[in-house]
């Protein structure tokens, strides 16, 4: 079984240098950091260069959505960063998922680098109901969820964002194949925040989550190797209880 730290995200959300700092502190406990669009349209055109120079994998967390010429020409340039995922919306529909996988695998070869891993968000957490209809989806969040994820893997996307609460349903609508990355994950020790749907980390991976990203209980903690270690530990004991149906792409 892979060490666990392959499975941890650290969200990165913050200034350039806090998120530095961040990175620096949970050396050889995460495999991966995650780069939002705030950090990524910061400017420091070096900042995935130096995270994989610290010997990190690269989540970009861009959620392209265009059409699908100009999702391909876009994931083209990014593919060429050596990133190791990359999100797009499953909304997009089944040719611009197929556009970014085309272009982030195009780019990524002409840069002599892998290609990410393709990501589809589904439904954002912070769409309720109430916000789907406004905007005309008449199924409930949990059934667009389950019809965007199922439709975005048979569109060639390598696995799904959702929400932690939502792994379960989403592992049974695409199969043990796909990377399930969740969000929204609080072990019973961090302090509460905005975050409204959470799940520990023991329960992101027994629902079939493969990679969990934690941000503040991490970011926030006075010592983030420390915090980062708990995590791990959870993922591990989660992983021995034998619910843990990974299968990473
Ligand atoms: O600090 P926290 O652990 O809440 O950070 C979670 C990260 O996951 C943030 O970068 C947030 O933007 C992201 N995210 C989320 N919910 C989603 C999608 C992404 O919290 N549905």
């Amino acid at each position: 079984m892979k060490n666990p730290s392959e499975a941890l995200i650290i969200a990165l959300d913050g200034t350039i240098d806090q998120a530095m700092d961040w990175a620096q502190a949970c050396q050889g406990a995460a495999d991966w950091v995650k780069v939002g669009m705030t950090l990524f349209y910061a400017q420091d055109p070096h900042i995935i260069e130096k995270f994989l120079a610290m010997g990190y994998r690269v989540f970009l967390d861009l959620k392209l959505h265009d059409i699908p010429h100009q999702v391909e020409s876009a994931a083209a340039i990014l593919g060429k960063l050596g990133v190791g995922m990359l999100t797009v919306h499953a909304s997009g529909g089944p040719d611009m998922i197929r556009a970014a996988k085309r272009g982030s695998v195009n780019g990524a070869k002409d840069a002599g680098v892998g290609p990410p891993i393709i990501l589809a968000v589904t439904v954002l957490t912070s769409m309720t109901d109430e916000v789907l209809e406004q905007i005309g989806v008449e199924s409930s969040a949990l059934e667009q969820v389950k019809h965007l994820a199922k439709l975005a893997v048979e569109s060639g996307a390598d696995g799904i964002v959702c929400s932690a609460q939502e792994a379960s349903t989403v592992r049974e609508a695409i199969g043990v194949g796909p990377a399930i990355v969740t969000p929204g994950v609080r072990p019973k020790w961090a302090s509460s925040d905005d975050q409204a749907r959470i799940v520990t980390p023991f329960e992101a991976i027994s629902s079939g989550a493969t990679h969990l990203v934690v941000g503040r209980p991490i970011t926030g903690h006075k010592n983030p190797q420390i915090a980062a270690q708990e995590v791990l530990s959870e993922i591990s004991r989660a992983r021995r209880v034998g619910k843990d149906t990974r299968c990473v792409p």
